[in-house]
Protein backbone atom coordinates (compact mmCIF):
# COMPACT_ATOMS: atom_id res chain seq x y z
CA UNK A 1 0.00 0.00 0.00
CA UNK A 2 1.24 3.32 -1.02
CA UNK A 3 2.46 5.60 2.39
CA UNK A 4 0.41 8.46 3.80
CA UNK A 5 2.20 11.55 3.14
CA UNK A 6 1.96 14.55 5.92
CA UNK A 7 3.37 18.08 5.47
CA UNK A 8 3.76 20.33 8.46
CA UNK A 9 4.43 24.17 8.88
CA UNK A 10 5.15 26.21 11.45
CA UNK A 11 4.75 29.40 12.92
CA UNK A 12 6.36 31.57 15.81
CA UNK A 13 8.70 30.52 18.30
CA UNK A 14 11.29 27.68 19.47
CA UNK A 15 8.56 26.31 21.49
CA UNK A 16 6.87 25.77 18.63
CA UNK A 17 9.87 24.45 16.09
CA UNK A 18 10.22 21.94 18.83
CA UNK A 19 6.52 20.59 19.21
CA UNK A 20 6.63 20.38 15.03
CA UNK A 21 9.75 18.07 14.90
CA UNK A 22 7.89 16.16 17.69
CA UNK A 23 4.64 15.72 15.74
CA UNK A 24 6.34 14.91 12.62
CA UNK A 25 8.41 12.00 14.55
CA UNK A 26 5.05 10.84 16.11
CA UNK A 27 3.59 10.54 12.02
CA UNK A 28 6.93 8.73 10.55
CA UNK A 29 6.61 6.63 13.71
CA UNK A 30 3.15 5.43 12.15
CA UNK A 31 4.56 5.23 8.65
CA UNK A 32 3.81 8.39 7.14
CA UNK A 33 6.10 9.80 4.77
CA UNK A 34 7.33 13.52 4.96
CA UNK A 35 6.83 15.87 2.40
CA UNK A 36 7.03 19.21 2.13
CA UNK A 37 4.32 21.97 3.13
CA UNK A 38 4.10 23.35 -0.64
CA UNK A 39 3.78 19.76 -2.58
CA UNK A 40 0.23 17.87 -2.59
CA UNK A 41 0.32 15.72 1.08
CA UNK A 42 -2.97 13.82 2.82
CA UNK A 43 -2.03 15.92 6.06
CA UNK A 44 -1.39 19.07 6.32
CA UNK A 45 -0.38 20.24 10.02
CA UNK A 46 -0.62 23.73 10.47
CA UNK A 47 1.43 25.01 14.39
CA UNK A 48 0.31 28.15 14.61
CA UNK A 49 1.56 31.20 16.89
CA UNK A 50 -0.83 34.18 18.45
CA UNK A 51 1.38 36.18 20.11
CA UNK A 52 0.21 39.36 17.87
CA UNK A 53 -2.67 39.71 15.22
CA UNK A 54 0.20 39.26 12.67
CA UNK A 55 0.59 35.42 14.25
CA UNK A 56 -3.23 35.20 13.48
CA UNK A 57 -3.18 36.40 9.92
CA UNK A 58 -0.27 34.18 8.78
CA UNK A 59 -1.78 31.28 10.38
CA UNK A 60 -5.18 31.62 8.67
CA UNK A 61 -3.06 32.40 5.33
CA UNK A 62 -1.44 28.97 5.76
CA UNK A 63 -4.20 27.18 6.43
CA UNK A 64 -5.97 28.32 3.39
CA UNK A 65 -3.21 27.89 1.37
CA UNK A 66 -3.12 24.16 2.21
CA UNK A 67 -6.68 23.61 1.72
CA UNK A 68 -6.04 25.09 -1.99
CA UNK A 69 -2.56 22.62 -2.59
CA UNK A 70 -5.37 19.33 -1.97
CA UNK A 71 -8.85 20.19 -1.54
CA UNK A 72 -9.37 16.55 -0.42
CA UNK A 73 -6.60 16.57 2.63
CA UNK A 74 -7.18 16.38 6.47
CA UNK A 75 -6.01 19.83 7.45
CA UNK A 76 -4.94 19.65 11.20
CA UNK A 77 -4.59 23.32 13.33
CA UNK A 78 -2.58 23.27 16.49
CA UNK A 79 -0.81 25.69 18.32
CA UNK A 80 -0.97 28.57 20.25
CA UNK A 81 -4.06 30.21 17.98
CA UNK A 82 -6.16 27.12 17.44
CA UNK A 83 -5.80 27.44 21.21
CA UNK A 84 -7.21 30.79 21.75
CA UNK A 85 -9.37 31.08 18.95
CA UNK A 86 -10.74 27.54 17.94
CA UNK A 87 -14.08 29.07 16.83
CA UNK A 88 -12.56 31.33 14.09
CA UNK A 89 -10.28 28.63 12.87
CA UNK A 90 -13.17 25.80 12.52
CA UNK A 91 -14.70 28.93 10.64
CA UNK A 92 -12.34 28.27 7.77
CA UNK A 93 -13.49 26.13 5.05
CA UNK A 94 -11.84 22.97 4.81
CA UNK A 95 -10.09 22.81 8.30
CA UNK A 96 -10.83 19.22 9.85
CA UNK A 97 -9.23 19.22 13.19
CA UNK A 98 -8.13 21.54 15.76
CA UNK A 99 -6.05 20.66 18.67
CA UNK A 100 -4.65 23.83 20.58
CA UNK A 101 -0.87 23.05 23.05
CA UNK A 102 -2.77 19.68 24.33
CA UNK A 103 -2.68 16.57 23.85
CA UNK A 104 -0.48 16.83 21.23
CA UNK A 105 1.25 13.32 21.85
CA UNK A 106 -2.51 11.90 20.56
CA UNK A 107 -2.12 13.65 17.40
CA UNK A 108 -2.27 10.93 14.52
CA UNK A 109 -5.08 8.91 16.12
CA UNK A 110 -7.13 12.31 16.25
CA UNK A 111 -5.85 12.39 12.61
CA UNK A 112 -7.25 8.72 11.94
CA UNK A 113 -10.48 9.02 13.60
CA UNK A 114 -11.33 12.27 11.77
CA UNK A 115 -14.59 11.70 9.00
CA UNK A 116 -14.66 8.42 10.11
CA UNK A 117 -18.48 9.00 11.18
CA UNK A 118 -18.81 12.35 8.91
CA UNK A 119 -18.06 14.56 12.13
CA UNK A 120 -15.85 17.08 10.60
CA UNK A 121 -14.13 19.38 11.51
CA UNK A 122 -13.31 18.02 14.40
CA UNK A 123 -12.64 20.96 18.10
CA UNK A 124 -10.18 18.57 20.21
CA UNK A 125 -8.95 22.01 21.53
CA UNK A 126 -9.26 21.04 25.68
CA UNK A 127 -9.00 23.36 28.44
CA UNK A 128 -5.82 24.69 29.49
CA UNK A 129 -5.79 26.64 32.13
CA UNK A 130 -6.52 23.28 34.63
CA UNK A 131 -3.89 21.85 32.74
CA UNK A 132 -1.36 20.37 35.33
CA UNK A 133 1.13 18.57 34.10
CA UNK A 134 3.80 18.34 31.60
CA UNK A 135 2.86 16.76 28.46
CA UNK A 136 6.06 14.45 27.28
CA UNK A 137 6.47 15.01 23.17
CA UNK A 138 9.95 13.96 22.72
CA UNK A 139 11.68 15.75 19.34
CA UNK A 140 14.51 13.72 19.04
CA UNK A 141 14.62 13.85 14.61
CA UNK A 142 15.37 17.37 14.33
CA UNK A 143 16.58 19.22 11.15
CA UNK A 144 19.35 20.52 12.25
CA UNK A 145 22.58 20.47 14.11
CA UNK A 146 21.97 22.39 16.69
CA UNK A 147 18.80 20.32 19.12
CA UNK A 148 16.11 21.65 21.29
CA UNK A 149 14.60 20.57 24.14
CA UNK A 150 11.73 21.77 25.75
CA UNK A 151 12.12 22.09 29.45
CA UNK A 152 8.78 23.47 30.65
CA UNK A 153 5.10 24.51 29.66
CA UNK A 154 3.30 27.57 29.79
CA UNK A 155 3.38 31.01 32.48
CA UNK A 156 2.40 32.71 35.26
CA UNK A 157 3.45 36.31 34.53
CA UNK A 158 0.51 37.46 32.96
CA UNK A 159 2.30 41.11 31.47
CA UNK A 160 -0.83 42.91 30.71
CA UNK A 161 0.35 42.71 26.80
CA UNK A 162 0.37 38.48 26.87
CA UNK A 163 -1.78 36.20 25.61
CA UNK A 164 0.52 33.82 26.43
CA UNK A 165 -0.30 32.02 29.43
CA UNK A 166 -3.79 32.18 27.69
CA UNK A 167 -2.18 30.38 24.99
CA UNK A 168 0.10 27.92 26.75
CA UNK A 169 -2.02 27.81 30.55
CA UNK A 170 0.07 27.78 33.51
CA UNK A 171 3.27 26.81 34.59
CA UNK A 172 4.44 22.59 34.12
CA UNK A 173 7.97 21.66 34.37
CA UNK A 174 9.49 18.62 32.92
CA UNK A 175 10.84 16.52 35.76
CA UNK A 176 14.73 16.64 35.78
CA UNK A 177 14.68 12.81 34.83
CA UNK A 178 13.21 13.44 31.75
CA UNK A 179 15.16 16.36 30.50
CA UNK A 180 18.08 14.64 31.54
CA UNK A 181 17.14 11.15 29.35
CA UNK A 182 16.37 13.30 26.26
CA UNK A 183 19.43 15.44 26.48
CA UNK A 184 21.43 11.72 26.58
CA UNK A 185 18.90 10.74 23.41
CA UNK A 186 19.72 13.82 21.70
CA UNK A 187 23.88 13.73 22.56
CA UNK A 188 23.72 9.59 20.81
CA UNK A 189 21.79 11.43 17.72
CA UNK A 190 25.18 13.12 17.17
CA UNK A 191 23.94 16.59 18.54
CA UNK A 192 27.03 18.84 20.07
CA UNK A 193 24.74 21.72 21.02
CA UNK A 194 21.40 21.87 22.76
CA UNK A 195 19.32 24.76 23.16
CA UNK A 196 16.75 25.02 26.01
CA UNK A 197 13.63 26.43 25.05
CA UNK A 198 10.25 26.86 26.83
CA UNK A 199 7.95 28.83 27.43
CA UNK A 200 8.76 30.93 30.74
CA UNK A 201 12.20 28.85 31.39
CA UNK A 202 13.76 31.10 34.26
CA UNK A 203 10.52 29.57 36.08
CA UNK A 204 12.16 26.23 35.29
CA UNK A 205 11.28 23.94 38.53
CA UNK A 206 8.99 26.31 40.51
CA UNK A 207 6.04 24.37 40.33
CA UNK A 208 7.86 20.93 41.73
CA UNK A 209 8.45 19.77 45.05
CA UNK A 210 11.80 20.51 46.25
CA UNK A 211 14.56 22.98 45.37
CA UNK A 212 14.47 22.48 41.70
CA UNK A 213 15.51 25.45 39.16
CA UNK A 214 16.97 26.30 36.02
CA UNK A 215 20.60 26.70 37.42
CA UNK A 216 20.12 23.22 39.20
CA UNK A 217 19.35 22.04 35.58
CA UNK A 218 21.80 23.99 33.63
CA UNK A 219 24.64 21.76 36.68
CA UNK A 220 23.32 18.26 35.84
CA UNK A 221 23.24 19.06 31.93
CA UNK A 222 26.64 20.11 32.33
CA UNK A 223 28.40 17.13 33.96
CA UNK A 224 26.84 15.10 31.03
CA UNK A 225 29.77 14.09 28.78
CA UNK A 226 29.70 14.76 25.28
CA UNK A 227 27.63 17.53 24.92
CA UNK A 228 30.15 20.54 23.94
CA UNK A 229 27.49 23.92 24.15
CA UNK A 230 24.39 24.58 25.75
CA UNK A 231 22.25 27.49 25.24
CA UNK A 232 19.23 28.93 27.00
CA UNK A 233 16.85 30.56 24.49
CA UNK A 234 15.10 33.14 26.38
CA UNK A 235 15.33 33.90 30.02
CA UNK A 236 13.19 37.00 32.22
CA UNK A 237 15.96 39.68 33.63
CA UNK A 238 13.56 38.95 36.86
CA UNK A 239 14.67 35.37 36.90
CA UNK A 240 18.74 36.17 36.39
CA UNK A 241 19.73 35.74 39.97
CA UNK A 242 23.19 36.05 41.21
CA UNK A 243 23.10 32.00 41.86
CA UNK A 244 22.54 31.28 38.03
CA UNK A 245 24.16 33.79 36.96
CA UNK A 246 27.05 32.08 38.82
CA UNK A 247 25.92 28.59 37.17
CA UNK A 248 25.74 29.95 34.16
CA UNK A 249 29.43 31.36 34.02
CA UNK A 250 31.39 28.00 36.13
CA UNK A 251 29.90 25.85 33.26
CA UNK A 252 32.36 25.24 30.58
CA UNK A 253 29.58 24.64 28.13
CA UNK A 254 27.18 27.09 28.54
CA UNK A 255 27.21 29.62 25.59
CA UNK A 256 28.27 33.16 25.95
CA UNK A 257 24.60 34.34 24.59
CA UNK A 258 21.26 35.18 26.41
CA UNK A 259 17.60 36.57 25.59
CA UNK A 260 16.60 38.74 28.35
CA UNK A 261 13.87 40.51 27.26
CA UNK A 262 13.42 43.99 27.97
CA UNK A 263 10.41 45.26 26.31
CA UNK A 264 10.73 48.91 27.24
CA UNK A 265 13.23 51.14 28.61
CA UNK A 266 11.37 53.41 30.65
CA UNK A 267 10.14 52.50 34.27
CA UNK A 268 6.44 54.15 33.96
CA UNK A 269 5.78 51.60 30.37
CA UNK A 270 7.28 48.24 32.52
CA UNK A 271 4.89 49.36 35.30
CA UNK A 272 1.69 50.31 32.89
CA UNK A 273 3.26 46.28 31.60
CA UNK A 274 3.49 44.81 34.67
CA UNK A 275 6.78 43.84 34.08
CA UNK A 276 8.46 42.22 37.49
CA UNK A 277 11.99 44.44 37.15
CA UNK A 278 12.77 48.55 36.38
CA UNK A 279 15.10 49.51 34.63
CA UNK A 280 17.79 49.53 37.24
CA UNK A 281 17.64 45.88 38.00
CA UNK A 282 18.31 45.32 33.83
CA UNK A 283 20.96 48.00 33.83
CA UNK A 284 22.79 46.37 37.12
CA UNK A 285 22.44 42.42 35.27
CA UNK A 286 23.93 43.41 32.02
CA UNK A 287 26.43 44.88 33.94
CA UNK A 288 27.28 41.64 35.94
CA UNK A 289 27.08 39.49 32.69
CA UNK A 290 29.43 41.55 31.00
CA UNK A 291 32.07 41.38 33.62
CA UNK A 292 31.72 37.70 34.50
CA UNK A 293 31.26 36.76 31.04
CA UNK A 294 33.41 38.83 28.55
CA UNK A 295 32.71 38.69 25.34
CA UNK A 296 28.56 37.71 25.78
CA UNK A 297 25.78 38.84 23.43
CA UNK A 298 22.85 40.35 25.23
CA UNK A 299 19.76 39.92 22.91
CA UNK A 300 16.34 41.15 23.71
CA UNK A 301 13.52 41.59 22.13
CA UNK A 302 11.43 45.28 22.60
CA UNK A 303 7.80 46.67 22.10
CA UNK A 304 6.84 49.92 20.78
CA UNK A 305 3.53 51.47 20.92
CA UNK A 306 2.53 49.91 24.04
CA UNK A 307 -0.76 51.99 24.96
CA UNK A 308 0.37 55.20 27.27
CA UNK A 309 3.91 55.01 25.56
CA UNK A 310 4.64 58.73 24.73
CA UNK A 311 7.12 60.17 23.13
CA UNK A 312 9.23 60.63 25.89
CA UNK A 313 8.64 57.14 27.01
CA UNK A 314 10.10 56.14 23.33
CA UNK A 315 12.71 57.86 23.73
CA UNK A 316 13.86 56.33 27.36
CA UNK A 317 13.85 53.31 25.20
CA UNK A 318 15.71 54.16 22.43
CA UNK A 319 18.77 55.67 24.84
CA UNK A 320 18.03 52.61 26.83
CA UNK A 321 18.68 49.96 23.68
CA UNK A 322 21.70 52.22 22.58
CA UNK A 323 23.03 52.20 26.17
CA UNK A 324 22.72 48.37 26.72
CA UNK A 325 24.40 47.87 23.31
CA UNK A 326 22.52 44.83 22.37
CA UNK A 327 24.00 42.23 20.13
CA UNK A 328 20.69 41.87 18.84
CA UNK A 329 16.86 43.60 19.15
CA UNK A 330 13.86 42.40 17.99
CA UNK A 331 11.50 44.66 17.84
CA UNK A 332 7.74 43.90 17.75
CA UNK A 333 4.74 46.53 17.47
CA UNK A 334 2.29 46.20 20.24
CA UNK A 335 -0.79 44.40 19.20
CA UNK A 336 -3.97 44.24 21.30
CA UNK A 337 -4.82 40.94 22.22
CA UNK A 338 -8.06 39.65 23.04
CA UNK A 339 -8.54 38.99 26.94
CA UNK A 340 -5.30 40.93 28.03
CA UNK A 341 -5.57 43.52 30.58
CA UNK A 342 -3.80 45.91 28.00
CA UNK A 343 -6.25 45.72 25.47
CA UNK A 344 -8.89 47.36 27.51
CA UNK A 345 -6.36 50.08 28.28
CA UNK A 346 -7.12 53.92 27.06
CA UNK A 347 -4.07 55.81 24.63
CA UNK A 348 -3.80 53.03 22.62
CA UNK A 349 -0.97 54.48 20.35
CA UNK A 350 -1.80 54.98 16.31
CA UNK A 351 -0.37 52.23 13.82
CA UNK A 352 1.44 55.38 12.03
CA UNK A 353 3.47 56.09 15.21
CA UNK A 354 3.89 52.40 16.24
CA UNK A 355 5.58 52.02 12.78
CA UNK A 356 7.39 55.39 13.28
CA UNK A 357 8.83 54.36 16.25
CA UNK A 358 9.57 50.99 15.21
CA UNK A 359 11.48 51.82 12.14
CA UNK A 360 13.65 54.14 14.50
CA UNK A 361 14.54 51.27 16.64
CA UNK A 362 15.52 48.61 13.69
CA UNK A 363 17.70 50.94 12.76
CA UNK A 364 19.57 51.11 15.94
CA UNK A 365 19.37 47.45 16.42
CA UNK A 366 21.29 47.07 12.53
CA UNK A 367 23.90 49.58 13.70
CA UNK A 368 24.31 48.13 17.15
CA UNK A 369 24.78 44.69 15.74
CA UNK A 370 27.09 46.01 13.64
CA UNK A 371 29.45 47.08 15.94
CA UNK A 372 28.91 43.93 18.08
CA UNK A 373 30.10 42.12 15.26
CA UNK A 374 32.93 44.42 14.29
CA UNK A 375 34.59 43.26 17.98
CA UNK A 376 35.42 39.70 16.66
CA UNK A 377 37.04 40.54 12.80
CA UNK A 378 40.99 39.14 13.24
CA UNK A 379 39.80 37.01 16.16
CA UNK A 380 39.55 33.59 16.54
CA UNK A 381 35.96 32.25 17.56
CA UNK A 382 34.71 28.61 17.69
CA UNK A 383 31.82 28.08 15.07
CA UNK A 384 29.32 24.75 15.14
CA UNK A 385 29.09 24.01 11.09
CA UNK A 386 25.67 24.08 10.24
CA UNK A 387 24.43 23.95 6.18
CA UNK A 388 25.59 24.90 3.75
CA UNK A 389 24.37 28.31 1.98
CA UNK A 390 22.13 27.46 -0.83
CA UNK A 391 23.72 29.47 -3.17
CA UNK A 392 27.25 27.97 -2.84
CA UNK A 393 27.53 24.90 -1.54
CA UNK A 394 31.39 24.97 -0.87
CA UNK A 395 30.32 28.24 1.88
CA UNK A 396 28.65 26.60 5.20
CA UNK A 397 26.92 28.59 7.68
CA UNK A 398 27.60 28.73 11.46
CA UNK A 399 27.43 30.41 15.01
CA UNK A 400 29.44 31.11 17.34
CA UNK A 401 29.03 30.93 21.14
CA UNK A 402 28.05 34.38 21.58
CA UNK A 403 25.12 33.90 18.06
CA UNK A 404 27.13 35.29 15.56
CA UNK A 405 26.61 34.26 12.11
CA UNK A 406 29.71 33.09 10.40
CA UNK A 407 30.43 32.13 6.60
CA UNK A 408 33.23 30.36 5.44
CA UNK A 409 34.32 27.36 2.93
CA UNK A 410 34.40 24.10 4.18
CA UNK A 411 33.94 20.59 3.73
CA UNK A 412 30.60 18.22 4.25
CA UNK A 413 32.21 16.45 6.98
CA UNK A 414 32.41 19.09 9.26
CA UNK A 415 28.59 19.57 9.53
CA UNK A 416 27.60 19.42 13.24
CA UNK A 417 31.45 19.47 14.12
CA UNK A 418 32.89 22.34 16.10
CA UNK A 419 35.77 24.64 14.17
CA UNK A 420 37.41 27.41 15.23
CA UNK A 421 37.12 30.54 12.31
CA UNK A 422 39.02 33.11 11.83
CA UNK A 423 36.70 36.61 11.43
CA UNK A 424 37.37 38.28 8.47
CA UNK A 425 34.69 41.32 7.42
CA UNK A 426 31.16 42.22 8.60
CA UNK A 427 28.65 41.62 6.04
CA UNK A 428 24.98 42.52 6.23
CA UNK A 429 24.18 39.92 9.02
CA UNK A 430 26.80 37.89 9.64
CA UNK A 431 31.10 37.47 9.63
CA UNK A 432 32.84 36.28 6.55
CA UNK A 433 35.02 33.97 7.57
CA UNK A 434 37.87 31.02 7.37
CA UNK A 435 38.62 27.88 9.24
CA UNK A 436 42.13 28.13 10.77
N1 LIG B 1 2.03 42.75 20.91
C1 LIG B 1 3.26 42.85 20.39
N2 LIG B 1 4.28 42.09 20.77
C2 LIG B 1 4.07 41.18 21.72
N3 LIG B 1 4.89 40.29 22.31
C3 LIG B 1 4.19 39.60 23.23
N4 LIG B 1 2.91 40.02 23.25
C4 LIG B 1 2.82 41.01 22.33
C5 LIG B 1 1.75 41.86 21.89
N5 LIG B 1 0.54 41.79 22.41
C6 LIG B 1 6.30 40.19 22.00
C7 LIG B 1 7.17 40.38 23.24
C8 LIG B 1 7.70 39.01 23.50
C9 LIG B 1 7.78 38.45 22.09
C10 LIG B 1 7.89 36.98 22.01
O1 LIG B 1 6.59 38.91 21.52
O2 LIG B 1 8.22 41.27 22.94
O3 LIG B 1 8.95 39.02 24.16
FE1 LIG C 1 3.66 32.31 19.32
FE2 LIG C 1 4.04 32.73 21.92
FE3 LIG C 1 2.74 30.58 21.14
FE4 LIG C 1 5.37 30.75 20.73
S1 LIG C 1 4.29 30.67 22.72
S2 LIG C 1 3.85 30.09 19.26
S3 LIG C 1 5.56 32.95 20.28
S4 LIG C 1 2.08 32.68 20.88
Amino acid sequence: MKKKTVACTTLGCKVNQYESSAIVQLFMEKGYKITDFNDYADVYVINTCTVTHMGDRKSRQLIRRATRTNPGAVVVVTGCYAQTSPAEVLDIPGVDLVVGTKDRSKIVDLVEGVGLEGNRPVNAVADIMSADTFEELPALVQNRVRGFLKIQEGCDNYCAYCIVPYARGPLRSRSLESVLEETKKLLDQGFKEIVLTGIHTGAYGKDAAGDLNLAVLVEKISELRGLRRLRLSSLEPQDADFNLIDVLVSSPIVCRHLHLPLQSGDDRVLGLMRRRYGTEHYRKLVQRLRKKMPGVAITTDIMVGFPGEKEENFRNSLNFVREMEFADLHVFKYSPRRGTAAASFKDQVPAAEKEARSMQLIKVGKKLRLGFMSDFVGEASEVLVEQPRSEDNNLYEGLTDNYIKMIFPAKPSLRGEIVKVWGKKVEDDHLTGRII
